[in-house]
């Protein structure tokens, strides 16, 4: 295991020449939008250790911010955060992501659907939507889904991945979720389980990476910041 992490880091590989914005997109609250931007930009420093990883936390509950600031307290200094959309809405946001000192910028945003995700949906070149698996979960995020495709449709370079996520390994709704899933857009390859380790590590302010390294979790994360990563490297090409 660990041969195969030292491997796969790629230390060599060079920042992307322009900033990735990757927005995490959803109207619904306490479906792991939070959880997965942060584990998500830490894991990214992670395998890229040479690139800027910043996440921009446009909840007002700030927690993705408060999550990263922890862990810097704490001496995880890898990730770095920032308030942004102070005003609700984001009318600003264009510019403030043009300020930005960063190589990707991870937007963990509010479970609106309002103004603040449709420019973080104008803005982003890959835009996250995790969906829990109950059928209400799925139901509800029938609306993220427009809001990308809508903004797919105007920029068709952009990507948008659904991510299953908080998903209770064995059940019925666990397996009817992926076919569903797909019959919407890509879906990323990584199921994002129910594991206490992703929330646990928000006490230390940690991601997974060294929080639970070798865990399922960690190899969840792994593989879906691995996903993200292959396409903004062949954006590179
Ligand atoms: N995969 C997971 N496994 C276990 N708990 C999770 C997982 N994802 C999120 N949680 C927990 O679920 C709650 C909601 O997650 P959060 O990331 O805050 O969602 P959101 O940002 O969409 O409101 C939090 O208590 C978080 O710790
Ligand atoms: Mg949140």
């Amino acid at each position: 295991m660990k041969r195969a992490k030292g491997l796969s880091k790629r230390r060599h590989t060079k920042p992307p020449s322009h900033k990735v914005v990757i927005s995490v997109i959803q109207q619904k609250g306490g479906v792991g939008k939070t959880t997965l931007s942060v584990h998500l930009a830490h894991m990214i420093a992670d395998l890229r250790p040479k690139w800027n990883v910043i996440v921009a936390d446009a909840d007002p509950q700030q927690s993705a911010r408060q999550w990263v600031e922890r862990g810097i307290s704490h001496g995880h200094t890898a990730v770095s955060a920032v308030a942004i959309a102070g005003d609700g809405e984001g009318k600003a946001l264009r510019k403030e992501l043009q300020e930005l000192e960063a190589d990707v910028v991870v937007i963990d945003l509010p479970p609106a659907i309002e103004s603040i995700s449709l420019r973080a949906a104008l803005y982003a070149d890959i835009m996250l939507v995790p969906v829990g698996a109950s059928p209400l979960d799925i139901e509800a995020a029938q609306a993220a889904v427009n809001v990308c495709q809508e903004a797919m449709d105007l920029d068709p370079r952009k990507q948008m991945i659904l991510v299953p996520s908080r998903v209770r390994q064995g059940t019925a709704s666990a397996r009817e979720l992926r076919p569903v899933l797909e019959s919407w857009g890509q879906v990323s390859e990584a199921t994002l389980s129910l594991r206490v380790a992703y929330s646990d590590a928000a006490v230390s302010g940690e991601g997974i990476q060294s929080y639970a390294p070798r865990s399922d979790a960690y190899r969840e994360i792994s593989l879906l910041t691995r996903e993200i990563l292959t396409i903004i490297e062949n954006r590179e090409e």
